[in-house]
């Protein structure tokens, strides 16, 4: 599954009822290869497995962060697939904006807290498990309209400057983290337009043979996984396994 990382490896899964993060999980669970996976979800996790150990908690937190590093430990993580994210949102009635009018400063700073912040203090709760001489792959979900060199349509502007600012936390992290495991592997993938709830209002204008079912979105960003070495560390990926530019 994963040539990089031993057999009866250790996985953190983040957003394990989200889609593509349950669609992952359940993918996982299918080979022999992972020994343990430590499941986060702020809400009780729809699955249950012996290799499974279910941490119900907000990563947005410091409280829900400080659960997750005393579920892990010390132990090493081998992988740590980090799945959360969000477009809208009902509370602040959050929706990507199209216009500079529709900025509001309290759905911006959510976003940023959400896709950004969250995903580098996960890496900072998680930091013991990750140095080391242990093979380790984390991989970040990003999105392309996160590139700024991609940016050709506009809107989407905390979405967009969120995935730009999760980016340069990502790359900075493999630089850091470089320096305390010579095996890790960083990466921010691009699942492709996925069909979860994420997508759900966005998915009228997308042709049926672009919108991808959860479960070959695993499988695809699985793969692109697998295909990497540490000399890529700090790298932006889409699920066929192209790079793309920040
Ligand atoms: N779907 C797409 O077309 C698409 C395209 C490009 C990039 N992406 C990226 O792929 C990742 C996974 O998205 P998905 O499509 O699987 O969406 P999803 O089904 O909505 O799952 C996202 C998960 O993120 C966590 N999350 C969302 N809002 C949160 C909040 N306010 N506080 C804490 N946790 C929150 C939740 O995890 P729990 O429910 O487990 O707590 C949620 O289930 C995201 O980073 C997204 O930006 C998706």
């Amino acid at each position: 599954m994963l040539p990089h990382l031993p057999k009866q490896f250790n996985a953190v899964v983040t957003g394990a009822n989200g889609g593509i993060g349950n669609a992952i999980l359940q993918r996982l669970l299918s080979s022999s290869q992972p020994g343990h996976i430590i499941a986060v979800s702020r809400s009780p996790l729809g699955l249950q497995h012996d290799k499974i150990t279910s941490v119900v908690a907000d990563l947005t937190t410091s409280i829900g962060r400080h659960t997750l590093a005393e579920a892990a430990g010390d132990r090493p993580v081998h992988l740590l697939v980090n799945t959360i994210g969000m477009l809208h949102g009902s509370d602040l009635h959050i929706q990507p904006e199209k216009r500079l009018e529709q900025l509001s400063e309290e759905a911006f700073m959510r976003v940023m807290q959400v896709n950004a912040m969250t995903p580098a203090m996960l890496l900072a709760a998680l930091k013991p498990c990750l140095q080391g001489k242990h093979p380790c792959i984390i991989a970040s979900l990003s999105a392309r309209v996160g590139s700024i060199t991609d940016n050709g349509y506009g809107g989407w502007y905390s979405y967009r400057a969120s995935k730009a600012a999760h980016n340069m936390l990502m790359k900075t992290a493999a630089i850091e983290i470089a320096r305390l495991n010579k095996q890790a592997i960083v990466l921010c993938l691009h699942p492709g337009t996925t069909d979860t709830l994420l997508s759900k209002p966005f998915q009228a204008r997308v042709p049926s043979d672009k919108l991808f079912t959860a479960e070959y979105v695993a499988d695809r960003l699985l793969e692109v996984m697998a295909q990497r070495t540490p000399e890529e560390t700090g790298s932006f990926w889409d699920w066929a396994g192209e790079p793309i530019e920040w």
